[in-house]
């Protein structure tokens, strides 16, 4: 029978509890971190830097009519690479027709001063931007993020977030929640979103409607996230399982099993 018994957190000894407590701590703190980063990497991006919107979105990913890359980028993840003067002489430049005489007299100083640190081609993700032909090449119409871009993302997200949610779900199923089906759809909601988010990134660089669809993934990834830390770490701690369960030291057999009472 021990294979179809359900262990709950309370049956556990407090060290594995401790291991999952901190676990979760971190991987919370993670979250936190991943959805700044997402602000920060998103929000300006329709040239409101205050909130994240689906223009923003659909920016990343589609690319803009009205603005190039490289403004793209200095309303976006850029911004705050320069003071707000300088940022206005650039996209001045690039409004005007962005010549190689303004190049020359008006941005390239701007360039090396704050940019070449990073965009020397030291790092090969990075756009070159130490001639007026490299900087050109960014003011041509934004086509959103390129495919190997997407492609590198990609593997990094299916790889790394199916194993925070393995690690989650797994410390979740020690959770008592009835009905079952429904403890079952929290635990899958986010391996299915991961893959939903993913391929609509491409659906959006396609078509930019599809921004919606990585905007629901991401929603409902994170309420399932929470729904599974809360109710972890309350029924880890402060939940009392109900009589019927105590009784067999939170250990409950499922599938017809017999409950092993205690005649003390
Ligand atoms: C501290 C390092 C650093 C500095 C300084 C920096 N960048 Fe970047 N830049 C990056 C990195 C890293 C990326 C690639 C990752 C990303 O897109 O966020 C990038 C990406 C870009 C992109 C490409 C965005 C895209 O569409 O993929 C542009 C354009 C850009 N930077 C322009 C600038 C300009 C202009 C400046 C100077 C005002 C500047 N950067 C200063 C690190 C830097």
């Amino acid at each position: 029978m021990t294979n179809r018994q359900f262990l709950h957190f309370s049956a556990l000894p407090m060290s594995t509890r401790m291991v999952y407590t901190m676990t979760l701590l971190v991987l919370g703190t993670g979250y936190l971190f991943a959805m700044l980063q997402v602000f920060y990497s998103h929000a300006g991006l329709d040239g409101n830097p205050n909130n994240i919107s689906a223009q923003d979105i659909r920016t990343a990913y589609h690319g803009s009519e009205t603005d190039t890359r490289l403004v793209t980028a200095l309303k976006g993840p850029m911004a705050g690479m320069l003071p707000e003067a300088e940022r206005a002489v650039i996209f001045k430049w690039v409004d005007t027709g962005a010549s190689a005489e303004a190049y020359e007299s008006q941005v390239k100083p701007i360039v090396q001063e704050r940019c070449i640190a990073c965009h020397d081609g030291s790092n090969p993700h990075v756009p070159l931007l130490t001639s007026f032909d490299e900087v050109s090449k960014l003011v041509a119409r934004d086509t959103g993020a390129t495919i190997p871009t997407l492609v590198r993302v990609s593997h990094i997200h299916l790889f790394g977030i199916t194993f925070i949610f393995f690690i989650v779900s797994s410390i979740f199923t020690h959770a008592y929640m009835r009905p079952l089906w429904l403890k079952c759809v929290i635990i899958v909601l986010p391996f299915l979103t991961i893959l939903t988010d993913i391929f609509s990134w491409y659906l959006t660089k396609w078509v930019p409607g599809f921004a919606w669809f990585i905007i629901a993934s991401g929603v409902v990834m994170g309420i399932s996230f929470t729904a599974q830390w809360v109710i972890s770490m309350w029924q880890m701690w402060f939940y009392t399982l109900p009589d019927e369960i105590t009784e067999c030291e939170g250990v409950l057999p499922i599938l017809g099993g017999t409950p092993k009472r205690r005649d003390n």
